[in-house]
């Protein structure tokens, strides 16, 4: 598979990684419905499913690569023929398949998940390779829980797939155990030391268990990585996977760190989506999740409010717009200034000079200390009185 160096691949693992949590599953004209979706988005590759798991998981495959024509349709699959055979079978309508096929790689899951040793499961991830080769031209392989595996024999393991004919590495830092500048060297690591590693694109697996999914992501595209897996607002495995609206707003708001980087995301849709998976998958998000939370343009503090009131670059990096909202939130409570009131009541047709702003705020803080949030209906009434 020929691939741009240029071009950061988004593959999204929203209806695999981010549908087997507890409680948010999808029926297949949902998975349909979110598929849609995440193309119009501009994602490279849609991780569907995983077709061995369950005949309801084989269907959605199916009918997701029906629905879908200009994305990769991706299925997940063990380090085993029948995995693979059935994986195959579920992408026989897909434009274009991908089989993600891989094995464990630390010495923690060759020992007590494989009880096994380091050369069998070499020879099982280049076997399952070679024949998800035999169905598909483009084969991913991952080397599950490289995040704490041996660093030559992560890198023995990745030269063998590619030479087997893997065509995307996935090195998941399963665990999310490992820091940024740990996980960034390591992809360094296999760059330098993988001799064939020019021959596939390195993609970043990351989990969220110390709250780096992200960072590492972003450290792991520092170092060379052209291929990032993520969610829609980070849901996945435990405390989730990272996120894909916080990796393509970095890479927007540090451009000039990523120079001639491309991507197809369109960040207008993130608001929209993020609000459709989290009711379709009863997964709501925390009000103060970057990007996407509802919080995360709403300044409520006086001191934050009087600054983004007099130039929104104050407070603002990130225009809401570009993430699909109409405008930056100013909450009206107790700790916010006469500016914010000011503010609030020009938008609802009062305008009030600087005496009758001052005894106006009075009356605010009074109904602000007991109501804590004010919303329109408050201010007019307080108008009134
Ligand atoms: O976290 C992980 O290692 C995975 C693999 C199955 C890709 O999800
Ligand atoms: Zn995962």
């Amino acid at each position: 598979m020929l691939h741009d160096p240029n071009h950061l691949y988004i593959f999204d693992t929203t209806l695999r990684d981010g549908e087997q949590v507890p409680g948010c599953q999808l029926t297949t004209p949902e998975k349909i419905e979110i598929a849609k979706d995440l193309e119009r988005l501009g994602v490279d590759i849609i991780e569907a499913g995983f077709p061995v798991s369950s005949p309801g998981d084989f269907q959605s495959v199916v009918e997701l690569s029906k629905a879908v024509d200009n994305v990769i349709i991706c299925a997940l699959t063990r380090a085993n023929k029948n995995d693979i055979d059935v994986a195959a079978d579920a992408l026989k309508y897909a434009k274009r398949p991908r089989i993600h096929t891989g094995i464990g790689s630390s010495d923690m899951h060759i020992k007590y998940k494989f009880n096994s040793t380091r050369e069998e499961i070499l020879e099982r991830a280049v076997a399952a390779v070679k024949h998800a080769k035999s169905y598909v031209e483009d084969v991913e392989f991952y080397a599950e829980d490289a995040g704490r595996a041996d660093l030559p024999y992560l890198a023995q393991m990745i030269e063998a797939v590619i030479a087997a004919g893997a065509t995307v590495v996935n090195i998941p830092d399963t665990n999310g155990y490992c820091l940024p500048d740990q996980y960034g060297a390591k992809i360094k690591y296999l760059k330098d030391h993988v001799s064939n590693i020019d021959q596939a694109i390195i993609s970043a697996h990351c989990h969220n268990d110390l709250g780096l999914a992200t960072a590492n992501s972003i450290a792991a595209v520092q170092n060379g990585a052209r291929q990032v897996e993520c969610t829609i607002n980070g849901i996945g495995e435990r405390a989730g996977n990272t996120s894909l609206e916080e990796v393509a707003m970095i890479l927007k708001v540090h451009q000039q760190q990523f120079p001639g980087l491309t991507s197809t995301i369109n960040s207008k849709m993130f608001t929209a989506i993020s609000q459709k998976v989290s009711s379709m998958m009863r997964m709501p998000v925390q009000p103060n999740k970057a990007i996407v939370g509802k919080n995360a343009f709403a300044h409520s503090s006086g001191i934050h409010q009087d600054g983004f009131l007099k130039h929104r670059e104050n407070y603002e990096i990130i225009r809401p717009e570009d993430v699909g909202l109409s405008e930056a939130d100013i909450i009206l409570t107790a700790r916010s200034g006469r500016h914010a009131l000011k503010h609030h009541l020009e938008r609802l047709g009062y305008q009030l000079d600087k005496d009758q702003l001052a005894v106006t705020y009075e009356k605010f803080l009074v109904l602000a200390d007991a109501k804590k949030d004010l919303c329109d209906d408050d201010l007019r009434s307080l108008m009134q009185s």
